[in-house]
């Protein structure tokens, strides 16, 4: 089934997140948000208390494909650690775009009990690559879903010949 949502208010104004930042959040189990940065306030502004115990999803932008949040949960719920670039959208419509780590956090009985994210600045080649992915994708879901987008992906990853993560790494650290 195509899903089909309402699109939130946005601009084209790009909001480049400076060189040292590191925007960080915490959340539930359940992707609401538990605690976030100075930083995190700042882009996405918002308020602390606007922000606190809302959905992840506050700052989600119409132009994410749904694939690449499934792929998120896929990893973490798993888990393991996820790279990504997300283009998050801020109350007041702009954009900014972000390199995310993003890992669970575990109890002393190994539970996974949260999750953490980490975001950095993007490089210009990550941006790049990632914006025409991300559009392709969107066209794809359009039509076939995220079973349609989740096959585009892995079709190109393929043609990397490498991970997921790996290809994501390497475009912030070695593009
Ligand atoms: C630790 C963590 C951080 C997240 N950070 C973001 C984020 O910065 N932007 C975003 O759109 N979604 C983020 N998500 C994913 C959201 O929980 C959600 O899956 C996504 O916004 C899509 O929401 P929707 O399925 O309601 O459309 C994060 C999830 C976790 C677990």
């Amino acid at each position: 089934m195509v899903r089909r949502r309402k699109k939130r208010f946005h601009t084209n104004n790009e909001v480049r997140i400076a060189a040292q930042t590191l925007i960080t959040s915490k959340t539930d189990l359940h992707g609401y948000i538990t605690y976030c940065n100075d930083d995190f306030i700042h882009y996405s502004g918002y308020t602390e208390k606007e922000l606190f115990m809302q959905p992840h999803s506050i700052i989600r932008h119409p132009d994410m494909p749904r694939t690449v949040f499934k792929l998120l949960w896929d990893y973490v719920q798993n888990g393991k650690e996820i790279f990504a670039y997300v283009k998050n959208l801020s109350k007041s419509g702009s954009f900014y775009w972000v390199f995310a780590n993003i890992t669970p956090s575990y109890d002393a009985n190994n539970n996974i009990i949260g999750y953490y994210s980490v975001r950095r600045q993007p490089t210009a080649i990550g941006i790049q690559t990632a914006d025409g992915l991300y559009k392709e994708m969107l066209k794809i879901e359009e039509t076939e879903g995220m079973e349609g987008g989740e096959a585009y992906l892995n079709n190109v990853l393929k043609s990397f010949k490498k991970s997921y993560n790996q290809v994501i790494y390497e475009l912030q650290y070695k593009g």
